[in-house]
């Protein structure tokens, strides 16, 4: 098949598209964050710290290789990446699964003009598991119907996991984004006791805490840098809408290139999100429960936007120290990285800088989600309660005795 083949599927609305992405009331194939419902998220984020906790002892690490060692996942990605390539990869082995690459195309036979789809219907030859990032527009979504198709003619199929393509969707950035809003705001501390409690001497503080509570919900989001063209800041913010009275800032420089598109803010704000527009983060960021920094993304500006940029001043959309005293002391700051100037180095040490947790936790949810969709996560629930509430009741006994 060519990719032209799929063009009448492609062009539906995305919530057309949803259903055709489950099998058995689960997700098959991971195309769009849209996928993740409020349930989902939920289940996936306990699935991943189930996953993180159990990891850390040598049982609990041969239990879940025990999992799946009998599948194998192709990560196809040609595309640059170094993250979600080498968390998707840990995360196949934290599950005992096989795993192999390409990500030259080059050294494959798509250099004797084999196309991306006769190697994606290879690779599910060999393979259960796709995980894919390409140049091609689409092209994780068309193999997601390529595999549909070949169901539907009982031959091998095998879920496609976007890893982020292109200016498309990044759906599992969105999804360890999530995870990490998830952590953040269950304001916990390794010092928390039963005399003490990093929440409650928090609310002492910021009294407006004791009605936005703990969870996503009722908090301030800002997004600062490169928000047009931030594919994921657009999956991110779609998957804060599942969460109630959500507050987002987009803070971008006033070109219409790296603001935000106004179909994307009312979108945002026919979804009951509150959503303000500012070009200066120094002006707003003392208000934000989170900042969420991205890089400006100059390898995709044209001629005329290289020029106009050139005089912009960055200052206002980067991190200083005179910002970061303004900032709240809970407020999280992520980044989905690559870096540029918007986070120097010296803002690392600060423990409100969450992005390099952010990035591990890419490697805990997206097990997660490759456990799910090989129908594992009922295992790990299972062992996880298992091992930890015997934890428990031994400490019980302790404190009893
Ligand atoms: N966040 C992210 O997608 O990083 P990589 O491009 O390194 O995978």
């Amino acid at each position: 098949m060519q990719l032209h083949e799929f063009e009448s599927r492609l062009n539906r609305p995305v919530m057309m598209k949803i259903p055709e992405f489950e099998r058995n009331e689960r997700l098959k194939h991971v195309i769009f964050s849209e996928q993740f419902d409020r349930g989902l998220l939920d289940h996936l984020g306990r699935v991943a710290t189930m996953i993180k906790e159990i990891a850390r002892s040598k049982d609990g690490h041969k239990f879940l290789q025990g999992l799946l060692p009998h599948k194998g996942a192709m990560l196809y990605f040609t595309q640059a990446s170094t993250r979600t390539f080498l968390s998707f990869m840990r995360a196949c082995q934290l599950l005992g699964m096989k795993v192999a690459e390409i990500r030259d195309p080059s050294l494959s036979s798509e250099y004797k003009g084999e196309s991306p789809i006769d190697s994606v219907r290879m690779f599910s030859s060999y393979f259960d598991l796709i995980i894919m990032r390409s140049k091609v527009p689409n092209l994780a979504e068309c193999c997601a119907y390529l595999m549909n198709d070949l169901d539907q003619f009982n031959q091998r199929s095998v879920p496609v996991i976007n890893g982020g393509a292109g200016a498309d969707e990044h759906p599992t950035q969105a999804l360890l984004d999530i995870y990490t809003i998830q952590r953040v705001f269950e304001f916990k501390s390794p010092r928390d006791s039963s005399v003490w409690n990093r929440f409650d001497d928090l609310r002492k503080k910021y009294p407006d805490l004791n009605e936005k509570g703990r969870g996503p919900d009722r908090k301030v989001y800002g997004f600062c840098g490169d928000i047009g063209r931030g594919r994921t800041v657009r999956s991110l913010a779609n998957l804060l809408t599942r969460y109630e009275n959500v507050t987002m800032y987009f803070i971008a420089p006033d070109h219409p290139t790296l603001r935000p598109s106004p179909e994307f803010l009312n979108q945002l704000k026919n979804k009951g999100v509150r959503v303000f527009e500012s070009h200066d983060l120094a002006e707003v960021i003392g208000e934000l429960d989170l900042l969420y920094m991205t890089r400006i993304q100059n390898e995709h500006n044209s001629p005329e936007e290289e020029a106009f940029f050139k005089q912009l001043d960055y200052t206002r959309f980067q991190l200083s120290e005179e910002m970061l005293k303004k900032m709240r002391e809970y407020t999280a700051i992520l980044h989905p990285f690559p870096r540029n100037q918007e986070i120097p180095t010296f803002v690392d040490q600060d423990p409100r800088a969450m992005y390099f947790r952010q990035a591990r936790n890419g490697m805990w949810v997206r097990a997660a989600l490759i456990a799910y969709l090989f129908d594992m996560d009922g295992r790990i629930v299972s062992y996880h309660t298992s091992t930890f509430s015997s934890f428990h009741d031994y400490n019980e006994g302790v404190l009893k005795a």
